[in-house]
């Protein structure tokens, strides 16, 4: 069964072809960042208005690559939420056209779910990928950490699970970003604070974990104030001090030192709150998905203190991608929600896990 998967939610116009939720076929990436760079972040009309140039070449390029046609297609899988609403309408419009033009059963995918099954893409003869051999196994425990989202799941099966906790307040990724911000370097701030911690002293200023109610669920906004405060002091000024001017007042070994805290204590947080889980639930496979995924302190962490293998998808598929968003549609197209109606499929910016 060979399924198209259409990605919309951001600023990244993807689409990719899956065959039986394993093997991948193609995953065509047309991206908006170098704009979303120059600006800082997203910026939700350009991001819209990029979708819109390039999702029918994207598609048309996807089905090329997988040397496949319209006739081989046995359905299609669309990213209905979360996301940007002016993003995700081009996805879910074309989707739904497509799906009507083609006479192809429609799956209407969560994100968030989705990118756990980046790790369910075994087999490619793509160059450039390197994929897990085998698929993971149920129980399967998957934290999702990406610009969006931080969310810890229970898979009972390919399409039921368990929401065990999630942020509540800011994602991790997006921690990621407003931290980079503050020291002044580029967007996407994940990769940014990355490179610069590896030239910094993870212990040099002490950062506070929070203790919340649900003990699995998440919170960075508070680690983001507390990691605002430090920057003030330490460039030798007060809490009124502005965040627009840290970048300049602080010296690169400061700024360093600052990111390498903040990577520690917010990888940290996950890992802590991954392993009592895998403690309680004991579950067969345990994975961690989603844009943070691509961090190597996480991973570091993470089988240090994890008594079991963590699973990640390839690096190329830890950030958004159609590869996860067709896997889904599979298990979903075999065992999940039935197919939804072309004609009537909503987007949902708020869709929740
Ligand atoms: O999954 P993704 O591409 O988009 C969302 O669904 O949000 O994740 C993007 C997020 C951004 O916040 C980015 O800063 C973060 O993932 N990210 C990283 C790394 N690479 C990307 N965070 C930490 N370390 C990285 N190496
Ligand atoms: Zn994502």
């Amino acid at each position: 069964m060979r399924i198209l998967g259409i990605e919309s939610s951001a600023d990244e116009t993807v689409a990719s072809v899956v065959e039986d939720g394993h093997k991948l076929l193609s995953n065509v990436v047309a991206s908006s960042v170098d704009l979303t760079t120059a600006y800082g972040g997203i910026v939700p009309e350009i991001a819209a208005r990029s979708h819109l140039e390039v999702i029918t070449p994207v598609i048309e390029k996807a089905l090329r690559s997988a040397k496949t046609g319209w006739d081989k297609i046995d359905a299609i899988a669309v990213t209905q939420g979360p996301g940007l609403i002016g993003s995700l309408l081009i996805g879910v419009l074309t989707a739904r056209t497509l799906a009507i033009a083609k006479n192809k059963p429609l799956y209407a995918i969560n994100h968030v779910q989705a990118h756990v099954f980046a790790t369910f893409l075994t087999e490619t003869s793509l160059p450039g990928y390197k994929l897990s051999a085998k698929q993971p196994e149920f129980p399967l425990l998957a934290l999702i950490v990406s610009g969006g989202h931080t969310q810890l799941a229970l898979f009972k099966s390919h399409t039921s699970y368990k929401l065990l906790g999630q942020t509540t307040d800011d994602a991790v990724g997006e921690a990621f970003d407003k931290v980079a911000k503050m020291l002044g370097l580029p967007y996407p701030g994940g990769p940014s604070i990355e490179k610069a911690a590896q030239k910094g002293n993870p212990k040099a200023i002490k950062l506070p974990y929070a203790k919340l109610e649900n003990p699995y669920d998440f919170s960075f906004s508070g680690l983001k104030t507390a990691v605002l405060r430090a920057a003030q002091a330490v460039s030798g000024h007060d809490y009124t001090f502005p965040s627009s001017g840290l970048p300049e007042a602080l010296t690169q070994a400061q700024k360093v030192d600052i990111a390498a805290s903040f990577q520690h204590t917010a990888v940290q947080t996950l890992v802590d709150n991954l392993k009592k889980a895998y403690e309680q639930y004991q579950p067969a496979s345990v994975v961690i998905a989603g844009g943070v995924a691509a961090n190597q302190k996480l991973r570091k962490q993470a089988s240090a203190q994890l008594s079991t293998p963590v699973i990640y998808p390839d690096i190329k598929l830890c950030t958004d991608n159609a590869a996860m968003i067709a896997a889904l549609g599979y298990f979903q197209a075999k065992s999940g929600p039935k197919p939804t109606s072309p004609y009537s499929l909503e987007v949902d910016p708020s869709l929740k896990m």
